[in-house]
């Protein structure tokens, strides 16, 4: 069992962008990090080649976790908790993706398992981990987005599922504070992740795809154009979260990247009609 001097953290899905990078420089600061990885410790000694000495000495262990799958995130949760018996100083949940394209054509297994891997896993972690967070007074981190408090087409179940997440967290710090445990929704704009590749339009075989076939690729050239000019480096959100992980005080909401500020003061400034029209307008002008 590690050392009960370091600080311990335990994050979902560390096999690419922000939960890969915020994994390595926790370990720089010595934490104790256990995160979770498909394909458990045989795949993690891929990704951390160069942290191999880490793993071996455990300071990072990997289990495996199919956050989609019920038995293997119980299974999951049962392993995190008895690594940490004197308690969990930050939770992070990261691991996510996005379904996208139009919402009619998407099959219910399909939202089904985004909400399993986007919200209900989070959801599940934090239940079961919450009296080790509290043991040491920690806090909870949950990877949200812009769309996780404005809307856009295309992305409206993985919109659902980030809006989801960030109900939580407001209702989490206010049931929470009272023990000083502290909770903040991260919500960037693109960063340049595994995450757009990775992202899957529903099912392309549904009868009604063909009415949306000139949107769908309009909208393949827009997340083609995002990624190659308006993602930015991954760093900068995973600095961010290292930053929350261990300052004294943290925001309930923390917006990263131009988009998802330009975003926010959108939504907060502008009456709803005003602000649908205006996007009406932007989406239809960009988008398709
Ligand atoms: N990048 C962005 O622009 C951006 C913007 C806003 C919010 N976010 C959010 O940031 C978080 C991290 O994403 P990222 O940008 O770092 O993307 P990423 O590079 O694709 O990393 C996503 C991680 O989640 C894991 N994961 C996905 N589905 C899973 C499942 N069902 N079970 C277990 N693990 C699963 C992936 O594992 P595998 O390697 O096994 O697939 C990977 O480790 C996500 O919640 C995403 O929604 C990203």
């Amino acid at each position: 069992m590690k050392p009960t001097a370091k600080k311990t953290a335990f994050i979902t899905g560390v096999s690419s962008g922000f939960g890969y990078l915020v994994t390595k420089m926790l370990l720089e600061k010595n934490y104790f990090v256990v995160g979770t990885i498909r394909g458990g410790e045989a795949r993690g000694r891929e990704v951390f080649a160069d942290q191999v000495d880490k793993i071996n000495d455990k300071s990072l262990v990997l289990i495996d976790a199919h956050l989609d799958q019920p038995a293997s995130l119980l299974h999951c949760i049962e392993l995190s908790i008895q690594l940490f018996p004197q308690g969990l100083d930050v939770l992070i949940n990261n691991a996510g993706y996005g379904l996208l394209g139009p919402i009619e054509i998407q099959d219910e297994k399909q939202i089904r398992l985004q909400f399993e891997t986007n919200f209900f896993a989070p959801l599940l972690i934090i239940q079961k981990l919450l009296p080790l967070i509290r043991k040491k007074q920690g806090r909870i981190l949950n990877l949200s987005s812009l769309v996780g408090f404005n809307v856009f087409p295309f992305y409206g179940t993985y919109s659902a599922s980030k809006h989801a997440l960030d109900s939580i967290t407001e209702a989490l710090h206010y049931e929470l504070s009272e023990f000083n445990v502290q909770v903040c929704a991260i919500e960037p704009g693109g960063f340049k992740t595994k995450f757009s590749p990775n992202s899957k339009i529903g099912s392309l075989e549904h009868p009604e795809e063909k009415i949306y076939a000139k949107r769908i690729k309009n909208f393949n050239t827009f997340l083609d154009y995002v990624q190659k000019k308006i993602e930015k480096d991954p760093l900068i959100v995973a600095g961010k979260i290292v930053e929350l992980c261990e300052a004294p005080k943290i925001p309930v909401r923390v917006r990263v990247g131009a988009e998802a500020h330009l975003n926010w003061i959108l939504k907060k400034i502008t009456p709803d009609q005003w602000r649908i029209r205006i996007q009406d307008w932007l989406y239809k002008r960009f988008f398709f």
